[in-house]
């Protein structure tokens, strides 16, 4: 029986509404028992007109009323007995209605939690009351719309890293097997190609951990007030030697009086060189890639401009998310990356509370990748 409660809401809706009843009951007896005498006496007495009380009197009436007294008592107990049963019999009724109405949804809630648990992720429950109810049911579908995006972008990952270690891997693959079977000759050349691929799939491994570790934001931030200056000289200082490599003239354009920013020298230094290394990677030879400031307001920006291969309006948006690469086999052939770097840069700019973006006249019109920093004050 305790068991039974234990186990539901309608009996202990039912217990409670009944524990009311019997208080109420309970009182209402006893207060009458207390006061009904005197209050009886009083009145009949005034009724007689006597001015006396009735069971104190001598009178002729004592007896009568007596009897009037206890059989008023009885159809007092008759009727308190009748609403007690009148009113458990509602509170039977209400609390049968109302668990219905509070175990339903509870029951929806716990199949589709069940449901989910088990993979299926698309499964949401119907909330049709407005109440506490309504709002856990409310809150229950967004919890699983979320698990849902959570499961379509491990998929997605899972998919694209595939994709992206197959094509190193079958390179690699097929040089050994034309090695072995005398197919391709055994010269540096073959072995530099078998080396760069794997390489790239180093690369690779490489840039997805960074991309797990910003994505999970599971890194210390240092917040200092630095100077723009020195974070662009240690990034030029990085990336100098390919830019000589190319030909490719580097300069940069910073105002002397331009205020400190808020910023971790090693996250923003990092932000800079991955948009250097791709403005020297996307632009051929003998081409110019500056870095330029302004501020505006209470921002700096900071951007990277290029005379390189441009990027056309379509692709402008897609940028920023992880793999995505305009053109997979020149960036392929440029030495270019998987299509992280952007994403990261993304990643750590928003950390700082900052935005990033691209602008490009179109195909062979240049590049401008620029992003914002706090001013120190
Ligand atoms: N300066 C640039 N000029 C032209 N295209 C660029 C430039 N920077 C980035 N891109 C395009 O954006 C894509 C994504 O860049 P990124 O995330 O750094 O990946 P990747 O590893 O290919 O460099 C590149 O593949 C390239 O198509
Ligand atoms: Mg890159």
């Amino acid at each position: 029986m305790i068991e039974y409660i234990r186990r539901h809401l309608g009996a202990k809706l039912f217990l409670s509404y009944l524990s009311v009843i019997l208080v109420g009951a309970i009182v209402l007896g006893l207060s009458t028992r207390l006061t009904i005498p005197e209050a009886f006496n009083r009145h009949m007495g005034f009724a007689l007109g006597t001015g006396q009380g009735m069971m104190q009197g001598n009178g002729p009436g004592r007896g009568m009323m007596s009897d009037l007294f206890s059989s008023f008592q009885a159809s007092f107990n008759e009727a308190l007995l009748l609403a007690l049963l009148a009113a458990g019999m509602v509170a039977i009724l209400v609390s049968l209605l109302l668990s219905r109405g509070v175990v339903a949804p509870v029951r929806a809630i716990t199949a589709a939690s069940q449901r989910i648990a088990d993979g299926h992720y698309t499964e949401r429950v119907q909330a049709a009351v407005k109440d506490e109810l309504g709002q856990l049911a409310h809150s229950f579908n967004q919890m699983a719309e979320k698990l849902e995006q959570v499961e379509a972008m491990r998929r997605q990952l899972i998919g694209d890293v595939s994709h992206e270690l197959r094509t190193p891997l079958t390179a690699i693959k097929g040089s050994m097997e034309g090695l072995m079977d005398g197919v391709l000759p055994a010269t540096p050349e073959t072995y530099h190609l078998i080396h760069q691929e794997a390489d790239r799939l180093a690369r690779l491994v490489d840039d997805l951990q960074e991309l797990n570790r910003v994505e999970a934001g599971s890194y210390p931030l240092d917040i200092r007030s630095l100077a723009v200056s020195t974070l662009v000289k240690t990034t030029l200082k990085r990336l100098v030697a390919q830019a000589q490599a190319k030909r490719i003239e580097l300069r940069s354009d910073i105002p002397g009086d331009l205020p400190p920013v808020l910023a971790d020298q090693d996250r923003i230094t990092q932000v800079l060189t991955n948009l250097l290394g791709n403005a020297l990677q996307y632009t051929p030879e003998r081409g110019q890639v500056t870095i330029l400031s302004t501020q505006h307001g209470d921002e700096i920006h900071i951007s990277v401009v290029d005379t390189g291969v441009g990027i056309p309006a379509e692709h402008l948006p897609h940028l920023f998310t992880r793999f995505y690469r305009v053109d997979k086999s020149r960036s392929r052939q440029a030495g270019g990356g998987s299509g992280i770097g952007l994403t990261i840069a993304r990643h750590l700019v928003e950390a700082h509370g900052g935005r990033i973006w691209a602008e490009s006249g179109g195909e062979g019109q240049g590049s401008s990748f620029s992003f914002t920093l706090k001013v120190a004050d």
